[in-house]
């Protein structure tokens, strides 16, 4: 289970102003919000990544930044994070891309033939071709390939908890449907309880099993794809219909 407990973080200004929200243990959780509103900034403080100035996450009930560097060792083997943009390194092949995805201490169990047998697993789940593209370099893979190598790479270590930071942002509605097919069959698979970033609303309405928004440094609405469907708030309903007027330029752009 995750819980953010009255994040707070300013950069020039302050981007999360006391942000309170729990997943739970097996959920599929989606958190929408418009740019810039801090999405990847709270995913972030989760791994401390970036580290909030008041206030605390909690995984499984240890505090991720009053915990120690054992605790925040120990959680970061337990989540994996799918990073916006891919977040490849460029100057490392698809193998060394995923094994960076394993923490030292798994890493310090394994033999490299086990890393080797763990990366194959990794990309057979993400429906590439191991053979194919473990010794390719980044540049030579296209968008959707990248994003799904960087799934590899966050699920390679079979993590607990997945974060997942707009993994479909810029791909084709193609590509959009057979990613969030996999979001869904790897969190029935591995069983694992899900944190996703999106702007791709209906996409996240229709996967989880609850939304949060993020809107002027706070959770303006919080509950299920129901509630948000039908939530008389004026600010939700704007982003909504914002939302769904982007979709239909998305799609008639690609036609
Ligand atoms: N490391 C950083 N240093 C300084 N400012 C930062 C840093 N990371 C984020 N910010 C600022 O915090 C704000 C929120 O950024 P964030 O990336 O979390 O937005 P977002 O909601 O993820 O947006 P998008 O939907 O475009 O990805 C922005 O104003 C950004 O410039
Ligand atoms: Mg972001």
């Amino acid at each position: 289970m995750i819980e953010y407990k009255g994040v707070y973080k300013a950069f020039d200004e302050p981007v999360l102003s006391g942000v309170d929200l729990r997943v739970e243990s097996g959920e599929m959780f989606a958190l929408f919000g418009p740019s810039g509103t801090g999405k990847s900034v709270l995913l972030k403080t989760t791994l401390a990544l970036i580290v909030p100035d008041r206030g605390d996450v909690c995984i499984d009930n240890q505090s991720v930044h009053f915990g120690g560097r054992g605790t925040l060792a120990r959680i970061r083997e337990k989540v994996g994070y799918v990073f916006q943009y891919a977040a490849l390194f460029d100057s490392l092949n698809v193998f060394e891309n995923i094994r960076m995805g394993l923490p030292e201490a798994t890493l310090k169990r394994m033999t490299e033939k086990e890393v080797a047998h763990k990366a194959w697993e990794a990309l057979e789940l993400v429906n590439l071709e191991p053979r194919m593209i473990l010794s390719k370099l980044p540049a030579e893979l296209s968008g959707g390939m990248k994003k799904r190598v960087g799934i590899a790479r966050a699920i390679v270590g079979r993590p607990e908890i997945l974060l997942w930071d707009e993994p479909t942002t810029g791909l084709d509605p193609v590509n959009t449907a057979a990613v969030e097919r996999l979001i869904t069959q790897l969190s029935e698979e591995l069983q694992v309880t899900s944190l996703l970033v999106t702007h791709d609303v209906e996409g996240g309405l229709e996967m989880c099993d609850r939304v949060a928004m993020l809107e002027g440094g706070r959770l303006r609405f919080c509950g299920t794809p129901e509630e948000f469907k039908n939530s008389d708030d004026p600010v939700v309903q704007a982003f909504e219909n914002r939302a769904a007027a982007y979709a239909a330029i998305d799609v008639l752009d690609v036609r």
